[in-house]
């Protein structure tokens, strides 16, 4: 019998433990798929006390026989791929017999990276608080018909290609007063690029229909957040692609109806990295509090995040948004000992009290909190604290979906499945 496609995505702004997650549950699937972002994601999977940090690979690696897609929806910069590439051959994992990558991919080259930063100094104060990889500029030359894809690796008018592209990048790095790339950084491109050629590159939505239609289990993993999204996040502070659920119909070439569970993961508070509107922030001791016992500094990029409570506005608009069918909150562990922990239950936006996420989120909006009892120090073995219990019961309240999974630690062992649900 024909499967569905689950998914599973973030349900803030980033860095909830999306790869965590994935990793823990990916047994149960035969194929992950990647269906947007590229290198500005980080997913960090830690075991048998080793660190791993993926950016563009899906986080199924590890686990053996598993098939791992990077679907169209993605964009790929060849050089950080194959230095992934590396850094899973120097911990042992092969992936290459299980990494499949869509020939409708697009390439971020060299001057996407150099746009990228122009393009940031440029708007001083204002910045986005990007990444740098180039992520922006390589979706504009997608949907502009500009881009250079995957499946342009094979064709023999690769080097004509690449060149228009490139002087197109140059006429607007002059314009931002910038140089090009030199030499040496375009000779590393193409050689990483025609390494990359050499993975297996497919028809990628050809191949996901197949095995839906074989009863193969699919999982499509989402990188940054709900928050994030180039549509429903806080625009213009948010990433380049549909971070959300539809984005992996579009990611993936998988229609909508073909869809299974949602999963949405998120953290027992906030965090967020670069600029943009966060409600709950706390610019306090607290906020370093949590920064600290959290390790809240990006795995791309080492920036220190910022920390706030739990937003329920924002986090119900994200159940709303992707048709969230469960949650795994993670890192409750981080918020251990508190004796009180405080949850936004809605804002008072210009004087008037909603639940609500508004359009607008950047001024006049006030969190509204609600104390509840902190918990004391958990252990995954013994039952969950009732403090955590009712924190948990609260949210599900809020948002109309269960908490089906909890995290109490980075390692796969600190996981705590409630309800069985995401067990399917
Ligand atoms: P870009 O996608 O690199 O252009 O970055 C745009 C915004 O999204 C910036 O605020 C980044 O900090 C944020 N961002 C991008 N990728 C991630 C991620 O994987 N986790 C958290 N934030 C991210």
């Amino acid at each position: 019998m024909a499967a569905r496609m689950d998914v599973l995505l973030g349900a803030q702004w980033g860095d909830e433990g999306k790869g965590k997650v994935v990793d823990v549950i990916a047994p149960q699937y035969e194929v992950i798929a990647r269906f947007q972002g590229g290198p500005n994601a980080g997913h960090t999977l830690i075991f048998e006390g080793h660190k791993h940090v993926l950016h563009t690979i899906p986080s199924g690696v590890f686990r053996e026989g598993t098939i791992n897609l990077v679907g169209n929806g993605v964009v790929i910069d060849p050089i950080i791929f194959l230095k992934e590439l590396k850094a899973l051959d120097d911990a042992g994992v092969d992936v290459r017999p299980t990494l499949l990558v869509s020939r409708r991919a697009h390439l971020i080259l060299p001057t996407h990276r150099a746009l990228d930063a122009a393009s940031e100094a440029e708007k001083g104060k204002a910045k986005i608080g990007s990444t740098l990889k180039g992520i922006g500029p390589t979706y504009m030359d997608k949907t502009g018909r500009n881009g250079l894809r995957v499946g342009d690796l094979e064709r023999h008018d690769l080097m004509d290609r690449y060149t228009v592209l490139k002087r197109k990048h140059e006429r607007l790095l002059a314009m931002y007063g910038q140089p090009g790339v030199d030499a040496q950084a375009e000779a590393e491109w193409l050689d990483a690029a025609r390494t990359l050629r050499e993975l297996q590159l497919v028809d990628s939505e050809h191949y996901l229909d197949q095995a839906l239609r074989q009863g193969k289990r699919v999982l499509a993993e989402g990188a940054q957040g709900t928050l994030l999204d180039i549509d429903f996040g806080t625009y213009p502070f948010v990433t380049s692609s549909n971070t959300i659920c539809a984005g992996a119909s579009t990611g993936l070439g998988v229609a909508p109806n073909r869809i299974g569970a949602v999963t949405g993961i998120f953290k027992a508070y906030c965090t967020r990295v670069g600029s943009g509107p966060f409600p709950t922030e706390l610019e306090d001791d607290m906020g370093e509090q949590i920064r600290k016992a959290g390790h809240e500094f990006g795995s791309t990029t080492g920036r220190a995040r910022r920390c706030g409570w739990l937003d329920l506005p924002a986090l119900h608009y994200a159940v709303m948004i992707n048709g969230i069918t469960e949650l795994a909150m993670m890192k409750a562990d981080v918020l251990n000992g508190l004796d009180t922990v405080r949850i936004c239950t809605g804002y008072k936006v210009n004087g008037t009290y909603t639940e609500r996420m508004p359009y607008d989120i950047t001024t006049g909006v006030e969190p509204m909190y609600e104390d509840m009892p902190g918990w004391g120090e958990l252990h995954h073995e013994a039952p969950l604290p009732a403090a955590l219990e009712r924190y948990m019961a609260r949210i599900e309240q809020a948002v109309g979906v269960p908490i089906t999974l909890v995290s109490l630690g980075p390692d796969r062992a600190q996981t705590v499945l409630r309800k069985g649900a995401l067990v399917h």
